[in-house]
């Protein structure tokens, strides 16, 4: 009959990326590599394009003491400049931890760069010899979008992506 009959209907679009196969990814295009910001631009594209709740991906890198200015991203235009004393962004550099924000209107320093942002997870990167090189971003138009799955797969991913990071 007509095409809509020969579509599975039923199956309920995926919200989480297949971790494993991401990570394989990942790892196989990195393999090697020491480069941070080669590295940041990988990794964006990489989650940006698998993970279905990814609207804005991209990386924050540390500059100057305190300050963070914009790196490898997808997504629309994001601000350039944030010091750690400023956002989610700031905050999880300052504090040195992952911040799971499944409402933004619910925090209060939260910088708009994009007003259709409903969630965002920010995970602080650091090298192997403890520098901090900057937060990852990952900002979502869905409510709650990041879960603790989405947490406890990037943070050792990236700390063995950026371990030798320079
Ligand atoms: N979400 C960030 C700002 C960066 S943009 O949304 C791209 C924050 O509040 O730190």
């Amino acid at each position: 009959m007509g095409w809509p009959l020969d579509i599975d209907r039923t199956t309920a679009p995926t919200d989480v990326p297949d971790y494993d196969d991401l990570s394989a990814s990942i790892r196989a295009l990195t393999k090697g590599e020491v480069d941070t910001v080669a590295l940041m631009a990988t990794l964006v594209c990489e989650i940006h394009h698998n993970h279905p709740l990814c609207d804005w991906t991209g990386f924050y890198r540390v500059v100057a003491p305190d300050l963070l200015k914009i790196g490898p991203y997808q997504g629309g235009h994001g601000c350039l400049v944030i010091p750690f004393s400023r956002g989610v962004c700031g905050a999880a550099a300052r504090m040195g931890q992952v911040l799971n924000v499944p409402d933004v209107d619910a925090f209060a320093d939260h910088i708009a760069c994009s007003s259709s942002t409903r969630s965002e997870l920010v995970l602080p990167v650091w090298n192997g010899a403890g520098t901090l090189l900057g937060v990852l971003d990952l900002d979502s138009n869905t409510p709650a979008a990041f879960t603790a799955a989405d947490e406890n797969w990037l943070v050792p991913l990236l700390a063995e992506v950026f371990r030798d990071s320079v």
